[in-house]
C-alpha cells in the first residue's frame, strides 16, 4: 500500500565528545560556540550538554513557534532552577495556572496609565545622578556599568516601594550584588547538588536571600498594619490591592514577597546592562549621538525633564535603545524544556530525549537573513518602513507570547528618561586601550564593567572645537 507518510527529517545533531558531549565549549565562550553554529546551520541543531539534549532554534518562525504558537507544550527549563533560589515562585518561574491567575493580576499595574505615575520618580532619579556627575573629575574614567546598576536599583526600588523605604534598602545594594553574582556562577555549575552543601558560597547567598526577604517582608508588614496608608501609586501597593476578578482573592504574603522580589531582580539589572551599552555604542559613534542630542534639544530644551507627551515625540532615542538591544540584547538567550514531542515542519523533536530548546535572541538579531549590515550600529534598522520588512521574531529583547516581559513598557520608558537626561548633559568616551567583551550570564553584560570618560557637555564640545 502506498500511504504519503513521509518520516520526519532528522536534526542535524553534534558530535560531541563521550559523556561530556559539548558541555566545555558551551559553557567557555557561548557565544562563539552558538555563533558558530549558526553559520553552520539553518534552522535546528542538536547538541549534549550538561547530559542533555539541546535543540537550538535559528529561526523567527521556530521561535514564534514555541514561544507563541505552540506554547502550551513547553515549560521553563530547568536553567531556571537557578532564579527559584532567590526569586521563589515569582512571575519569572512560576507555571500553569498558578502563573496565569499571578500575571493577570501583576498586569494591571504595568499599564501605561499606571506607569504614567512613576515617571517623576525616574526623572528625579537621573537628575540626581547628572547632578552628582557634575561634580566627577572628567579626567578619571567612570565606572559606568556600575553606575548603571545603582541607578536601576533606585529606580526600581522607588517604583516598587516610593521613597518612604530608600533608607531602609539603600544598605541592600551590597545583598543584591551577592545573589546576583552566585546567580551567574551557579548558571554553569553542572553540579546543581552541591547547592545544597553549606560551603561559604552557598551560606553567603543564603544570607544575602534572608537579608533581602527580611526587608521586603517588613515593608509589606507595615503597609498591612496600616491599611489606611495603602499607597496605591507604587508598585507594590498595586500587587497587594489587586483582586482576582472572579474569585475576588489578593495575593498572600508570600506571593507579594515573590512577585516583588522577580520584579526588583529581573527589572533592574536588564536595564542597566542595556543602557551600559548604549553609552558604549554611542562612545564610539558620535554621528549617532549627535543626532540623538538633536532630537533631545528639541523635544526637551536645554532643562525640562521628559514626560509622558514627550517621551512619545523621542523617536530617534527609541530607535537608538531598540538598536543598542538588538546588538547587545540583556536577555541574550532563553529556554524552554518541550513537554510533548513536537513537529518543526519537517523535523521533529522527540520527548524525553530532547530537554532543552533554545530561543537566542543575539543570534537572530545579527542574521543577516533578517538584518542589512547585522553587526554595524545603526538605529535605522528600526525606522518604521524596514519594520514593517522584517519577521516580527527576527528581533526579541523581551521575548514573545504569553510569557513576554511583562515590564517592557516599563523599560523602554525608563531607558528613554535616563538615555535623554544622561547624553543631553554629557558627552562619552572610550579610554584608550580598554577591550569591552559581552560576558553571557543571566543576562549579557559588559566583561569586568564598563569604564568610559564621562566629559560634561559644554567642556566636551569646545574641546573639539
Ligand atoms: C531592558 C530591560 C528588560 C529586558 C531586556 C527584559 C527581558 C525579558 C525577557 C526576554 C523575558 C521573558 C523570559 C522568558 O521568556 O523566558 C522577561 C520576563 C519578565 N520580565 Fe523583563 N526585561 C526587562 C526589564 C524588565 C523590567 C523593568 C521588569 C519589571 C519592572 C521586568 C519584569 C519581568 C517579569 C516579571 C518577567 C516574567 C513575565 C512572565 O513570565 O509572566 N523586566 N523579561
Amino acid at each position: 500500500m502506498i500511504t504519503d507518510y513521509n518520516p520526519p527529517k532528522p536534526i542535524p545533531r553534534l558530535r560531541g565528545a563521550p559523556l561530556i558531549g559539548n558541555t566545555f565549549e558551551f559553557a567557555r565562550n557561548p557565544l562563539e560556540f552558538l555563533t558558530r553554529l549558526q553559520r553552520q546551520y539553518d534552522r535546528l541543531v542538536q547538541f549534549k550538554a550538561v547530559g542533555r539534549l539541546i535543540t537550538l532554534t535559528l529561526t523567527p518562525e521556530d521561535a514564534r513557534h514555541v514561544l507563541q504558537e505552540n506554547n502550551k507544550n513547553y515549560r521553563k527549563s530547568e536553567a531556571y532552577d537557578v532564579l527559584k533560589l532567590f526569586l521563589g515562585n515569582g512571575l519569572l518561574n512560576s507555571e500553569g495556572d498558578f502563573w496565569r491567575r499571578q500575571r493577570r493580576l501583576a498586569q494591571p499595574a504595568f499599564h501605561k496609565q499606571r506607569l504614567a505615575l512613576l515617571v517623576e520618580g525616574m526623572n528625579q532619579e537621573s537628575a540626581e545622578l547628572v547632578a552628582r556627575w557634575q561634580h566627577h573629575n572628567p579626567a578619571e574614567p567612570m565606572l559606568v556599568s556600575e553606575e548603571m546598576m545603582q541607578l536601576a536599583l533606585a529606580i526600581v526600588t522607588r517604583s516598587l516601594f516610593s521613597t518612604d523605604v530608600k533608607n531602609r534598602l539603600g544598605n541592600l545594594s551590597e545583598s543584591i550584588t551577592v545573589i546576583i553574582e552566585t546567580a551567574y556562577k551557579e548558571l554553569f555549575n553542572f553540579f546543581p547538588f552541591t547547592r545544597n552543601w553549606p560551603t561559604p558560597r552557598t551560606l553567603r547567598f543564603r544570607r544575602a536571600v534572608a537579608k533581602t526577604e527580611a526587608v521586603i517582608y517588613e515593608i509589606i508588614d507595615s503597609r498591612r498594619q496600616t491599611p489606611g496608608q495603602v499607597r496605591h501609586d507604587d508598585l507594590l501597593g498595586m500587587l497587594m490591592e489587586t483582586q482576582d476578578e472572579d474569585t475576588g482573592e489578593r495575593m498572600n504574603n508570600q506571593q507579594v514577597r515573590d512577585e516583588v522580589t522577580t520584579i526588583f531582580m529581573a527589572g533592574h539589572e536588564t536595564t542597566a546592562n542595556a543602557l551600559s551599552w548604549a553609552f558604549y555604542l554611542l562612545a564610539q559613534h558620535p554621528e549617532v549621538a549627535s543626532k540623538l542630542r538633536q532630537e533631545i534639544d528639541r523635544v526637551l530644551g536645554p532643562t525640562n525633564p521628559p514626560s509622558m507627551e514627550t517621551l512619545r515625540e523621542l523617536t530617534y532615542t527609541t530607535q537608538v535603545i531598540q538598536e543598542t538591544m538588538r546588538l547587545y540584547p540583556p536577555a541574550w538567550i532563553f529556554s524552554r524544556q518541550p513537554l510533548q514531542s513536537d513537529q518543526f515542519g519537517e523535523y521533529r523533536i522527540e520527548v524525553p530525549e530532547a530537554r532543552a530548546v533554545l530561543i537566542c535572541p543575539y543570534l537572530l538579531h545579527r542574521d543577516p537573513r533578517y538584518w542589512e549590515n547585522p553587526e554595524r550600529f545603526d538605529p535605522d534598522h528600526f525606522l518604521p518602513e524596514r519594520v514593517k520588512n522584517r519577521p516580527t521574531y527576527a528581533y526579541l529583547p523581551f521575548g514573545g507570547g504569553p510569557r513576554m516581559c511583562i515590564g517592557s513598557n516599563f523599560a523602554l520608558m525608563e531607558m528613554q528618561i535616563v538615555l535623554a537626561m544622561l547624553v543631553r548633559a554629557f558627552d562619552f568616551q572610550l579610554v584608550a586601550g580598554d577591550k569591552v567583551q559581552p560576558e553571557p550570564g543571566i543576562t549579557l553584560r559588559p566583561k569586568g564593567g564598563l569604564r568610559l570618560r564621562v566629559l560634561p557637555r559644554q567642556k566636551s564640545e569646545s574641546a573639539r572645537s
